[in-house]
């Protein structure tokens, strides 16, 4: 037994002798007291309810799990004791959207007993309640009723949110895993959604629902029981139980936030609070930074991934990229199609890719020197096209070659539909599974600990959803998870107005993402053909903004790794807006949600780490809108040059993207700053304070 296992038996035992002989319900408060969580085990049922400012915002909703062999916790449960705590701690961040992070909540542990159906059995639920919302999670000590092997086969967390509460989610179980358009609906007519998901209840409270620390678990997705009440449906394996698992163990944390305006949601750290601290120790070389790559072009049929003619992985090209990242201070450059597998159907043929042996026309080791000559590092590419025995068997190959080459930076790719990550069993039989399965969970986890001992960071696409990992984990830098920027390139439909101020509520709660923001060339599927073979694009696909939004999502999508997704070519025509990119930090002290409604709009205030400069974005959906904006982010009475990047009077992402107005203002600590954001416009300003 474990030593963190012991304390927490022990205090359990405690805390029996204590407590009431039956108990029926118990209540626990956020430190401010507006929170309030009820626990009871009337009739037999773990049960509890969330209210804020005295509403109920969750209606009593079941807890417990099934096990396939041991009987579960369901019925017959009765309060056997429990235990209260608090904590108000600070601590940093090595990276991230705030560098300083305040842990303060208080704890209430309550153990459940039953004898029905077998031997007792015992349950623990902790619960955590912050400021900004809630935490739960099982914790299943060892017992002689529960020993061997143990298969989940349900989770009963419920979720009573309310059938009329306005729900914005993603269906859950889509071929296209978490890439979908947010749709809005009433909470009895959604029948899966994934989380993050995010809702405002008819009096007007925001609330989102996600889980934290997702590890030895499968992922937690939303399935409606009854209309309004969803039960936490966690993902299966291919044929078998939901977890596999051995008592003692912990669940995820199930979190709920809840604020009352919102961005009361995006201005929250309990998803990364109810993570275990940094377990790699110094991770100085996980350095946020911003990248180019090429990687655009193959999107936009301008080049391939496979080693034909217009190869776009070429020792040349990427010197090209390497030079024009030297030239404006990027610290990475993204190679796609660098490695032998491409050639064919890599959709499908994910057991052919190679994670060690380069194409002949691309020079990984010459062009490692020359990048480093320059200051700047090759991002290298593992598209898996979801093989994970494939993966798995390179695994540590392929991370070495990236170490030899003095990169601590992997992109990695999951590219299938959403069932069919595929591995094959000591037996030589091969299994599909769910993206967001326990094995694929184990194999990301594997995958990250490897790449930490070379010291290599992680930027995952079509990844199991950020549950705040990067706490524990810091090499697990960002990842995709929501519709990117590619989206823009080939999605029929492409990303609609509503999608950045919809991310920043949603998608972006669980974590940084990796949207790949900075397209300048708006219709990229109307130029000329670059390959005979391959024509362009539907031209309804392309991002549907301004130029100005473009430039805002760098400070409204959060990353540390901020990609500057056009062709160097694209952003040598627009030198004055690319400035802005130039400028803009991937790392900050702080970050502030001003302003916004779900899908509507966003503002953010963001300090870099590196320079204390202030960095304002705003963006709207297809309604141009007027902001007024208190500074009050900035030293009041201060003096500061505001760099403005903001829509032109004429600019509508349609009709006239590119109409921008770049000036500077003096403003101080404290003004308002006004400006009008154009249909599917934006406003990216930087704030120096003036000496
Ligand atoms: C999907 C990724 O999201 C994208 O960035 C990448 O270019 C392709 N897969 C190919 O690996
Ligand atoms: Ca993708």
């Amino acid at each position: 037994m474990t030593k963190h296992w012991k304390a927490l038996v022990g205090l359990a035992a405690i805390a029996w002798a204590a407590a009431p002989a039956h108990a029926e319900s118990l209540t626990l408060a956020s430190p401010d007291g507006r929170i309030t969580v009820t626990v009871s085990d009337d009739k037999g049922q773990a049960t509890y309810a969330v209210a804020y400012q005295g509403k109920q915002v969750i209606a009593p909703s079941k807890l417990g799990m099934l096990f396939a062999e041991h009987h579960g916790f369901e019925r017959g449960l009765a309060i056997a004791g429990q235990t209260r705590a608090s904590k108000d701690t600070t601590w940093e961040q090595p990276w991230g959207e705030r560098r300083l992070v305040r842990d303060q909540h208080n704890e209430l542990a309550i153990t459940f007993r039953t004898a029905t159906d077998g031997p007792a059995r015992e349950m623990t639920v902790r619960f955590r309640a912050f400021d900004t919302g809630i935490g739960l999670r099982y914790e299943l000590g060892p017992q002689p009723a529960l020993e061997g092997d143990i298969a989940i086969v349900e989770e009963l967390t419920q979720f009573a949110v309310g059938e009329k509460t306005t729900t914005w989610y993603t269906p859950a179980d889509g071929f296209n895993r978490n890439e979908y358009i947010y749709r809005m609906a009433p909470a009895g007519e959604v029948e899966t959604a994934h989380t993050p998901t995010t809702f405002r209840n008819p009096d007007g409270i925001y609330m989102a629902i996600h889980e934290a620390a997702l590890v030895d678990y499968s992922a937690m997705s939303l399935l409606a029981l009854r209309p309004g009440n969803f039960e936490a449906r966690l993902r299966n394996w291919s044929g078998g139980p939901k977890v596999k698992t051995k008592a003692p163990f912990t669940s995820p944390w199930r979190t709920i936030q809840i604020a009352s305006d919102a961005v009361g949601l995006i201005n929250s750290d309990i998803v990364l609070n109810l993570n275990e601290p940094n377990k790699l120790g110094d991770v100085s070389w996980a350095k946020p930074g911003k990248y180019i790559g090429i990687w655009w072009a193959m999107h936009i049929n301008d080049r391939t991934w496979a080693s034909d003619k217009y190869h776009g992985a070429t020792t040349a090209e990427t010197k090209r990229y390497i030079d024009f990242a030297a030239k404006h201070g990027f610290s990475g450059v993204l190679v796609e199609g660098w490695n032998k597998g491409w050639d064919g159907d890599w959709f499908n043929n994910g057991d052919l890719f190679s994670f060690t042996e380069a194409y002949p026309d691309y020079d990984i080791k010459g062009l490692s020197k020359y990048a480093a000559s320059k200051g700047v590092q090759l991002i290298v590419h593992h598209e898996t096209s979801a093989n994970l025995t494939n993966y798995e068997n390179q695994l540590e190959a392929g991370l070495d070659l990236v170490k030899s080459i003095g990169s601590n930076n992997v992109k990695s790719g999951y590219v299938s539909d959403a069932g069919d990550a595929v591995w094959i069993d000591d037996k030589g039989i091969r299994h599909y599974e769910y993206y967001d399965s326990q094995r694929m969970i184990d194999h990301h986890m594997k995958v990250i600990r490897e790449a930490a001992k070379r010291q290599i960071a992680m930027d995952t696409h079509e990844p199991v959803k950020d549950t705040g990992l990067r706490r524990t984990y810091p090499n697990w830098m960002t990842r995709e998870g929501a519709r990117g920027m590619e989206f823009n390139a080939w999605g029929s439909p492409p990303n609609p107005p509503s999608h950045e101020p919809m991310l920043a509520f949603t998608a972006l709660l669980a974590g940084p993402f990796d949207y790949t923001p900075g397209i300048f060339d708006l219709r990229p599927n109307e130029r000329a053909p670059v390959r005979p073979d391959m024509p362009r694009g539907d031209p309804r696909n392309r991002p549907q903004t301004t130029l100005a939004k473009q430039l805002a999502t760098y400070v409204t999508i959060y990353s540390p790794l901020q990609m500057a997704a056009d062709l160097p070519e694209n952003y040598e025509k627009r030198m004055d807006a690319f400035q802005f990119i130039k400028d803009v930090e991937a790392d900050w002290e702080q970050s502030i949600a001003l302003a916004g409604e779900v899908g509507q709009f966003v503002a953010m205030a963001r300090q870099g780490r590196k320079s204390k400069e202030w960095f304002l974005g705003a963006v709207t959906d297809e309604s141009p809108r007027d902001l007024s904006l208190p500074l009050t982010f900035l030293e009041p009475g201060r003096k500061y040059r505001a760099q403005i990047y903001r829509d032109g009077a004429h600019a509508h992402w349609d009709t006239n993207p590119y109409d921008i107005v770049i000036e500077e203002k003096v403003v101080s600590g404290g003004d308002t700053f006004a400006v009008r954001l154009a249909a599917s416009g934006g406003v990216a300003v930087r704030f120096i304070p003036v000496k």
